[in-house]
């Protein structure tokens, strides 16, 4: 098959409407072209990156959304975008496991060419590790309305699968979501360069395990573990009479 041919009709011409709406050119322009690339794997890894920079700026700016849904009444619209912002964290984790298909030595012929630049720079998961503080805030001023309730009541006392519960559930997904992200990106760095080895920034990889322990929303773990505690107190130690028992 002729490359050539074929390279210049993946980057079409630009000017059709669809082309012209969704700026291809631009879009198609943005990978190394193929002579430039260090080996036919970089192309793949420049896609997913781009890919997985697109989802989290489709996340950012849904999760701004929710925050003025939230802010407006609106739990149901918002939790629909919640919806969405969670599909794109599974699909975010499901894509890692393309670069699963590149080989070792493929990848180191690859971080050559990255200078010092590492996922930590990456301005979509900054955005994104930053906004959940504020979401937060936003969670108990509408939700427990500036502390007149707490989540014992939402969870437990006072359960009753309101919006409240709903809401909070979203949270946990997102927090569930995002630590499967981590685990799975940490999956790929070992199939990829090892466990022990260093990163491009001269750190160990190891100190991405504190991320790997991170929770956006402590309180809605607290909360859990509170419950087993009070209704479990005596769990393993003491057993109530059971229907079997004779
Ligand atoms: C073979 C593929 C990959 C390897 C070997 C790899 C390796 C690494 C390493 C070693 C770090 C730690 C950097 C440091 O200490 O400064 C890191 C961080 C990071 N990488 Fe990757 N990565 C890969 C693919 C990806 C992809 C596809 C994404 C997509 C978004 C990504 C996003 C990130 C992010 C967000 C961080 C910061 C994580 C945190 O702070 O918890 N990486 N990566």
């Amino acid at each position: 098959m002729d490359r050539t041919k074929y390279e210049k009709i993946m980057r079409g011409a630009g000017d059709l409407d669809y082309e012209i709406y969704l700026n291809t050119k631009q879009l198609l322009a943005c990978q190394k072209e193929p002579d430039e690339l260090c080996n036919p794997d970089e192309l793949q890894f420049m896609i997913v990156h781009q890919v997985e920079e697109l989802w989290m700026k489709l996340m950012a700016t849904t999760l701004l959304d929710i925050n003025d849904e939230i802010r407006a009444g609106r739990t149901l619209k918002a939790l629909t975008l919640f919806r969405r912002v969670h599909i794109c964290q599974e699909m975010m984790t499901a894509q890692l496991v393309l670069l699963e298909t590149m080989s070792p030595k493929d990848y180191q012929e690859i971080r050559l060419k990255l200078g010092n630049g590492s996922g930590q720079e990456s301005p979509g998961f900054r955005t994104l590790l930053k906004m959940p503080t504020d979401l937060w805030q936003t969670y108990e001023e509408v939700y427990l309305e500036g502390g007149s309730r707490t989540l014992e009541q939402i969870y437990d006392s006072e359960y009753s699968h309101d919006e409240a519960y709903m809401m909070a559930e979203a949270f946990a997904e997102f927090d569930e979501q995002f630590q499967k992200f981590r685990n799975a990106h940490m999956q790929l760095i070992y199939r990829s360069i090892g466990v022990a080895a260093n990163s491009l920034k001269g750190r160990p990889v190891e100190i991405l395990n504190e991320g790997l322990r991170q929770k956006f929303f402590p309180a809605l773990w607290h909360v859990r573990a509170e419950m087993t505690d009070r209704w479990g107190g005596t769990y393993g130690r003491k057993r109530d009479k059971l229907p079997h028992d004779a």
